[in-house]
Formats: C-alpha cells, structure tokens, sequence
C-alpha cells in the first residue's frame, strides 16, 4: 500500500530540503520538485526537474508525480527567488536612456508558478484513491510566502508583492476550497537560515528575529496536519529530524 504522498517545489536546498526530510522520517514518499538536483540521494524520493514558472513543466511534473504512487496527499508550493529588479536605483535621470523592460522573473516564479501550482494540486489531490489510508478525495495545500507578504520590504519590491499575492490567494480560495476537503493554507517566516538571503544580511539580523527551521517544519506539521494518526498508516517513525 503506497503512503501518503507529497509534492515539495524547491525541495533541493533550503526550506524545502528540511520538509523533505521531516516528512521522509514519518514515512512519507516525496516528489521533489526544483530546478536544481538535490546534493544528495534520499530514498522514497522521486526528483523531477521542474522550472515551476513553465505550466508544461509543471503540468508534466504534477502527472509524473501522481502516477509513481497514484495518490497525492500534500503539496508544498515552496519555490521562490529573490528581487531580479529595481526601480528607484535605476533611474537614468537622461531623456535618452529611458528604462528597459523589467525583470518580472520573481512574479513569474513565485507569483504565477505557484498559482499553477495550486491549480495543478487542486486537480490532482480530487482525484479518487482506492487506497485504505486515503479514504476519500483531497488534501494540503501549503503555500511557502514570507513575513515579506504581510509588511512593506522597500529592498525588495517585487519579492513582497508576490509574497503579498500568495497570502491574498490563500485568502481568497480556502473557503472554496474547503468543499474539495482541500485546505489551503501559507507559512511567513521571518529570515531563514538558507542560500536565499543575500550575503551578510543574516549577520545584520538580531538572532531572536531569525526563524529557525524547527519552528516552520512546525508550522507545516499543523498546517498539513502530518501528525494525523492515518498518515502514520505505514508504520515510519514518527520522530521527525531536528533541524535547529
Ligand atoms: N530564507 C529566507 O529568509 C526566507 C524567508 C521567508 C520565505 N522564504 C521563502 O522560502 C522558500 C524557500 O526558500 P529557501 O529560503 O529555502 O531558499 P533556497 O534558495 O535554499 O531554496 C529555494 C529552492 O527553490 C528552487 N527554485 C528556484 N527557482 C525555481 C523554479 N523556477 N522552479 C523550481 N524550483 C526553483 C531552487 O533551486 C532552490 O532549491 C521561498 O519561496 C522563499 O521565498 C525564505
């Protein structure tokens, strides 16, 4: 009987990595999703390389993942960059150099590879199971925005909007969603110890407002649920990793 399976995007570093592993020691089958292959081989993965702001990739990644167990429990949609623009620092102040296209990279990955993600998710987690341990359709749904999507962030101003639009999204759908037994919910950490922030700016950070990663893998552990007595159905441990 296959357990409960999830999809994390932006599984190989970071964040994604530890709810990888976290899930890994409850038992769990994990697709990790990430432009970039994982450093190391985990067993009960399934590495699919997806750039979540293509819809086929995704669209591909989404089918892919549900045909290795044929069923889907949980999705973290967790991928996301840093500011790839400015406004203010680049104006030319010539008549003759006026401003080039922006980058919207950082809304395309964060903002619309996520919405994708949801849409693909939403599908996907409906879909009947004829297994025991899920006994009807639906799922978790858990969005990975930022404490950057509830206060201004001036340095990073298409990073904030995005994560802005993440929380709006969970705001808008959970009600819908809650009908498909689907939830919907997002995480906001503060800084995080990862590859994400620039060079030197953890240095810059009180250590109190710094959040560590046991306290998001907790959030995710009530979010999804991942304690629920049924998803231990496999018989893993249900220690978890400590990642202070
Ligand atoms: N580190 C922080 O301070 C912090 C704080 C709040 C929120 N976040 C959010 O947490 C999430 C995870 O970031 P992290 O801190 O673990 O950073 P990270 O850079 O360690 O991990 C991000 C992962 O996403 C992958 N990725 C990047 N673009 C992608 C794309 N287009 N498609 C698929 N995968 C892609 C990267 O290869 C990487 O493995 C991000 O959404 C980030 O915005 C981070």
């Amino acid at each position: 009987m296959p357990p409960p399976t999830a999809i994390i995007t932006g599984a190989s570093s970071g964040i994604g990595l530890a709810l990888t592993k976290h899930l890994l020691s409850r038992n769990w089958n994990v697709i990790m999703a990430d432009v970039n292959p994982p450093q190391e081989k985990l067993d009960k993965t399934l590495f699919i390389e997806t750039d979540i702001s293509s819809w086929d990739q995704q669209a591909s990644m989404f089918k892919r993942a549900y045909e290795w167990n044929e069923r889907l429990d949980f999705v973290a949609l967790n991928a996301g960059i840093d500011d790839r623009d400015d406004v203010f620092h680049s104006i030319s102040g010539d008549p003759k150099k006026p401003p080039r296209r922006p980058g919207m990279k950082t809304i395309d990955v964060n903002l619309t590879g996520t919405y994708y993600g949801i849409k693909l998710a939403a599908h996907y987690l409906s879909l009947p199971s004829s297994t025991a341990t899920k006994p009807q359709p639906g799922g978790k749904i858990v969005l990975t925005s930022s404490a950057a999507g509830l206060y201004p962030q001036p340095v990073i101003p298409q990073y904030a909007a995005s994560k802005h639009a993440l929380v709006g999204l969970v705001r808008s759908m959970a009600s819908v969603a809650k009908p498909h037994n689907i939830t919907i919910n997002a995480v906001c950490p503060t800084l995080v110890r990862t590859s994400l922030p620039p060079p030197g700016l953890l240095e810059t950070f009180p250590p109190d407002k710094i959040t560590p990663m046991r306290t998001i893998l907790r959030a995710f552990d009530e979010l999804a649920e991942l304690e629920r007595e049924e998803w231990r159905g496999g018989g893993g441990e249900s220690g978890g990793v400590d990642f202070s």
